[in-house]
């Protein structure tokens, strides 16, 4: 996958991310200094609160850019791939945030959460859903098949159903105690474009540099009529997963 972050930007544009995360926090007990796994933390606005919330926390993301950003804050955080955690009954929890979409592997993904949790420790995570972005999915889908190339090669998401993903749960040993799917449309802080020049950096990869700049422009234009609402603002066609389960024994 083509996918860099610049944590200043992330932070510009997308605070909305780990905004909305806060919400997913009420899913966790008391924090009472048990341990805890951010997988995917990104630049750490949501694992400072986690932080705040009295969780000895350990975050790691693939991105060592973000890793960075991390560490000035103050978290314990390191670069590791989620397809290949290094973690062995180490947690009470494992938290995840809009972070689980970018592992195309879901069945590494677990295999390593399992591990990484102690025997009856919970996973609480939120991911995009089946139809997530559905709407910019198939608009660069459709550039890029204008343009020759195959789609599915250059989409980064992994956005499953409920019941897939607790076939999968289920399947390495967790027990589900929620799991539900939502609609949840996003009114971004600003242009579309800067949320294209984010997110969707990898269904450029095939392009030229100088023609990924129109690419975006493109699909603002097709996108428009879908997204864009009458007072200006654009909502993305957000659905999330959420869910709590636990590992077993
Ligand atoms: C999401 O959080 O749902 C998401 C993030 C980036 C791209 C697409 C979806």
């Amino acid at each position: 996958m083509n996918q860099s972050w610049d944590p200043k930007l992330y932070s510009r544009d997308a605070a909305f991310v780990s905004n909305y995360g806060t919400d997913l926090l009420s899913m966790l007990d008391p924090a009472e200094g048990r341990s805890l796994l951010d997988l995917g933390c990104g630049e750490g606005a949501l694992t400072e609160k986690l932080l705040s919330l009295g969780w000895n926390v350990t975050g790691v993301d693939s991105s060592e850019e973000q890793v960075r950003a991390a560490l000035m804050r103050g978290i314990s955080a390191k670069v590791m791939d989620g397809e290949h955690l290094k973690f062995d009954e180490t947690f009470d929890y494992v938290f995840s945030n809009a972070a689980l979409h970018w592992m195309k592997k879901p069945k590494k993904v677990l295999d390593g959460v399992w591990n990484a949790l102690k025997a009856g420790g919970s996973f609480v995570g939120e991911m995009g859903a089946c139809g997530n972005v559905e709407s910019v999915v198939r608009i660069a889908s459709n550039i890029l098949m204008e343009k020759g190339f195959d789609p599915k090669e250059f989409n980064p998401w992994y956005f499953p159903s409920e019941d897939e993903y607790s076939e999968l749960l289920i399947a390495r040993g967790f027990s589900i105690e929620s799991i539900q799917t939502f609609r949840r449309p996003t009114e971004l802080p600003g242009d579309i474009l800067d949320w294209l020049t984010i997110f969707a950096q990898s269904f450029t990869s095939p392009l030229k540099n100088s023609h990924k700049k129109q690419f975006y422009c493109e699909m603002r234009e097709r996108l428009k009529g879908q997204l864009l609402s009458d007072e200006g603002k654009w909502i993305v066609d957000y659905v999330r997963l959420r869910f709590k389960a636990f590992r077993l024994v």
